[in-house]
């Protein structure tokens, strides 16, 4: 860490132009599995056999129970002290921009609004044939028999991004733009190694942003940050936000 935690609290919320990118262990204290820590979604699994449109096309019913599964592990999943500190930050920073690669809508839940979906949204469901349908819907576990049908006639299928497909242009674009504005940029549990999201720190570094990593364990993307906390986002955040609150 290169600066003491005081004065890097008392630069978040000072700041005029902040932007977050999180990944899924700010989630992890809410219960969510990482994708690749021990244990993760992917550990002992190729994430092409499941979060690809080829693996849709192949075996529809398989990537669907793997989704509902997940949506039902998430149903009993709570927003922790790390999103809600991030959801009292917009009232505190003039211009905040949240980016997140998680799919989870925890960070919705805990307050925060215009939250950036770089990977979609898993409580999304959108016809396969993008004619139009795209609607959220909670239901868990969805009614069988799944895939569930689109009134077009197609399938629908998780609105999430899978491998090889494009991030959503808007998100992305709202996300570069904040990055290259921001005069603080936090990284919040994310190993950085899926692209382009990874890339909005180093743009964000190169634009003149203070990076701030949030994480227990070194990333790809340490090597950018001016300030690397190495503690879970859950216990950072709420002191970063409100240094003088010490409740978790
Ligand atoms: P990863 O599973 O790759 O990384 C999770 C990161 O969170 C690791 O660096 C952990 O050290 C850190 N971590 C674990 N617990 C934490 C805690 N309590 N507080 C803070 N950090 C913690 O997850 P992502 O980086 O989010 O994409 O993965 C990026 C993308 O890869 C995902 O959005 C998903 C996946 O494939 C798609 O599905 C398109």
């Amino acid at each position: 860490m290169s600066d003491s935690q005081p004065s890097l609290a008392r630069a978040l919320v000072t700041a005029r132009r902040v932007a977050v990118m999180t990944g899924a262990g700010i989630s992890a204290e809410s219960g969510v599995p990482t994708f690749r820590d021990a244990d993760g979604l992917w550990e002992g699994r190729r994430p092409e056999e499941v979060a690809t449109p080829e693996a849709f096309a192949a075996d529809p019913v398989m990537v669907w129970e793997f989704y509902d599964a997940r949506r039902a592990n998430l149903a009993r999943c709570r927003p922790n002290a790390g999103h809600r500190a991030l959801a009292r930050l917009e009232s505190i920073v003039p211009e905040l921009t949240l980016v997140t690669q998680n799919v989870d809508g925890l960070h919705q839940l805990a307050g925060s609004t215009g939250v950036h979906e770089l990977h979609g949204n898993i409580w999304r469901l959108r016809c396969e044939r993008e004619c139009g349908v795209d609607r959220e819907d909670r239901r868990v576990p969805l009614p069988r028999p799944l895939p569930p049908p689109c009134p077009c006639g197609a399938r629908l299928r998780p609105g999430v991004v899978w491998f090889g497909e494009p991030l959503p242009p808007a998100p992305f674009a709202a996300a570069e733009r904040a990055a290259r504005r921001a005069e603080l940029f936090l990284v919040v549990g994310t190993s950085g190694v899926v692209e382009p999201a990874a890339s909005l720190a180093r743009i964000a570094h190169s634009a003149g942003a203070r990076v701030v990593e949030i994480n227990p364990r070194e990333t790809a993307l340490s090597s950018v940050a001016h300030d690397r906390l190495r503690e879970t986002a859950a216990t950072a955040l709420p002191r970063l936000v409100e240094p003088g609150d010490p409740s978790p």
